[in-house]
């Protein structure tokens, strides 16, 4: 490490060419780029493949010596959120991941931490009701990183993952959601995050990377899937009107980038976010948004931990309607198997062959929303179809629960600092607590009118 520093040292006392210089992770050349192609001071111009160059900070550049496998990496020492810049640990890009779909072969961890809001919740019912209710505890839920704070959980996880893999022989894969960015939700008051862009943001993401990163590498036994930034790179495809969104883009495309070389290194398979049928899966919408999952592909190096796409995410659509819910006119692409063998080949032609993972967890019930765009807390919702690699479909490596049913989207206090008209609509559940908070009347409803039924 002294080493790359030293190189980082010497790199900044040379003079730098100013003129139109790309910035770090930015395009640098590659057959048919016509911009920049001289990096900002303590990057380099980076051959990706024939179309694609890239600034790659300095110290994440493979030199002579390239940087040891990742998983002897030490364990994290910084926790608190706000230290300083983290030390860039090259991406090691030596993990192999095997070929073919991540979840075959493995079972999934369940999370504690749902499993205890889950039986908490329970010990409030009587009845069959209660004793479904504590067995949704038992269904592979994914886990929210959404504060740096949370991180230290994870290698309590993995440790848990590794020991019960030891004890019984079943591989286990622990399912997180990578959600810190900088100024997020920026079209959005609902789930407001802890960093800014203004104050040390990019550099408060890239330790909560690391973080993960580091927890990820002392556990190489264990499989890690990741879905990457609900929300994000969707926005940036239709919201760049938002004045937040605009404002966030360049940084939110930097982050997300690091998230994905760091967590590639460590051999995290990752999904990223990609809204859903209703957004996305709009015509108009569907090229650009290809363009853009596929440049952040590239972007990520590439790499085959970047297994594809995540739809639905915390949201209500049928994988497979029966029939179009009249909210939907106007849209082909009118339930997320159709989005998604949509998008597939367009993705393919610009070189990315996504596969696709969709949450079900509250799409039990159709027919419930008076918008498509309605997302907070819609009344009525069941939990639907229960993970599993059976999907039908050949682009999908899953049917997922992302959000964990039971835990609020957002506030219906008009007061709140994070209050979001969508909470307040007349098909969203009140009154409701803060985003990611328990709500347990929408939980025993999720139970109730699950579809198909939870088993007690
Ligand atoms: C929302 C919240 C977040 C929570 C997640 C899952 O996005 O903002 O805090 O972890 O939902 O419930």
């Amino acid at each position: 490490m002294a080493k790359f520093q030293s190189l980082l040292a010497l790199l900044a006392l040379v003079p730098v060419l100013v003129r139109a210089q790309q910035t770090v992770w930015g395009q640098c050349g590659g057959i048919g780029w016509t911009g920049a192609t001289t990096c900002a001071s303590g990057s380099v111009c980076t051959e990706q493949n024939a179309y694609y160059s890239q600034c790659l900070p300095s110290s994440a550049v493979p030199s002579s010596a390239p940087p040891t496998t990742a998983p002897t990496t030490a364990p994290p020492t910084k926790t608190s959120p706000t230290t300083t810049s983290p030390t860039n640990s090259a991406p090691s890009s030596t993990a192999t991941p095997a070929p073919g779909n991540p979840f075959t072969g493995f079972e999934w961890y369940l999370s504690p931490y749902y499993a205890s809001e889950v039986s908490a919740a329970a010990a409030q019912m009587t009845g069959s009701a209660a004793q479904q209710a504590a067995s949704v505890a038992n269904i592979p839920t994914f886990i929210w990183f959404d504060q740096v704070a949370k991180v230290p959980q994870l290698s309590t996880y993995l440790a848990d993952a590794s020991a019960q893999q030891t004890s019984t022989g079943q591989k286990l894969i622990v399912p997180i959601v990578v959600y810190d960015l900088p100024d997020r939700d920026c079209a959005a008051a609902a789930s407001n995050g802890e960093f800014t862009i203004q104050d040390n943001g990019q550099a408060n993401y890239e330790n909560y990377i690391d973080q993960i990163a580091a927890a990820v590498a002392q556990y190489p036994d264990v499989r890690v899937v990741a879905i990457i930034e609900p929300d994000s790179l969707a926005n940036l495809v239709t919201n760049l009107s938002v004045a937040e969104c605009s404002a966030a883009e360049t940084t939110y495309k930097t982050c997300i980038t690091y998230a994905l070389q760091q967590l590639a290194a460590v051999g995290v398979y990752m999904y990223m976010d990609a809204g859903h049928a209703g957004w996305l899966g709009w015509p108009a919408n569907l090229s650009p948004a290809a363009e853009l999952f596929a440049q952040m592909y590239v972007a990520g190096g590439s790499s085959p931990f970047i297994r594809g796409l995540a739809t639905n995410v915390a949201n209500y659509n049928a994988l497979v309607a029966a029939t179009p819910d009249p909210i939907t006119q106007g849209n082909p692409n009118y339930d997320e198997q159709l989005y998604i063998n949509a998008l597939a080949p367009m993705l393919q032609q610009q070189g990315f062959s996504a596969q696709f993972v969709v949450e079900q967890a509250r799409s039990g019930v159709q027919n419930i929303r008076q918008q498509w765009g309605d997302w907070c807390n819609v009344k009525g919702a069941g939990f639907g179809t229960q993970p599993t690699t059976n999907t039908g479909n050949s682009l999908i490596d899953a049917i997922v629960w992302v959000k964990p049913g039971g835990e609020s989207d957002g506030t219906s206090n008009t007061s709140a600092a994070r209050y979001d008209y969508h909470c307040g609509l007349s098909d969203a559940d009140q009154p409701s607590p803060e985003a990611g908070t328990w709500f347990q009347e929408y939980f025993q409803t999720l139970v109730s009118q699950a579809n198909p039924p939870i088993p007690a």
